[in-house]
């Protein structure tokens, strides 16, 4: 049996941390698939005996997808040991990285018809040298506005990967029977 890692991502941060996750559980002879959920066809739900979904926020939302796969697949989602974990830059402020205070994760959580055991919020990229003018533009103004990052010739990875490896820890003890 194996773990079910999706993940959805534009800049490729949530499939980085998602293979961080797996190679983090494959030290603890936990084996994983990485897939990205936007391009799941049939998922053989009995090749897995856990589940992490990880997704990141573009103003503001996650992408439509993930909304989608997690009504269309809760009932098996509920039944399996799981996890979430979501990614943004608000989360490169600590006070900002939990389940309960990163209003993304918060509003996801209490909408989901999935309720997966365990939840991290992880902090993101910033990576303004690949982004559109209109997007480089509008993530410059909400770093000026929040004291981030604003010299446009950066790039610059906030993930606190001591924290993803201490989730992948948490991802190998799931037993299925708690909830967050
Ligand atoms: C166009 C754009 C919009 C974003 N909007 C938000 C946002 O509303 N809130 C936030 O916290 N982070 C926002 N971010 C930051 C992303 O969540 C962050 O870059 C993350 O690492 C992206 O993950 P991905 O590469 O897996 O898509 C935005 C990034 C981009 C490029």
């Amino acid at each position: 049996m194996k773990t079910l890692i999706l993940f959805s991502t534009r800049d490729g941060q949530t499939r980085e941390i998602a293979s961080y996750i797996a190679s983090e559980l494959k030290e603890q002879g936990v084996y994983a698939d990485v897939v990205n959920l936007n391009r799941t066809e049939e998922i053989v739900w009995q090749d897995y005996d856990r589940v992490v979904i990880g997704a990141s926020i573009r103003y503001g939302h996650f992408h439509p997808a993930v909304d989608r796969f997690v009504k269309k697949h809760a009932v098996t989602l509920n039944a399996l040991p799981s996890a979430f974990y979501s990614v943004n830059l608000v989360a490169r402020k600590p006070e900002k990285r939990t389940p309960q205070t990163n209003s993304y994760t918060r509003k996801f959580l209490l909408n989901s018809p999935w309720q997966p055991e365990r939840c991290a919020v992880f902090a993101g990229a910033l990576r303004y040298p690949r982004y559109r003018w209109y997007d480089l533009v509008m993530i410059r103004l909400i770093m000026k506005m929040t004291g981030g990052e604003t010299d446009t010739s950066k790039e610059v990875v906030y993930t606190d990967w001591p924290q993803v490896a201490a989730f992948a820890r948490e991802i190998a003890q799931l037993t299925g029977n708690q909830k967050v």
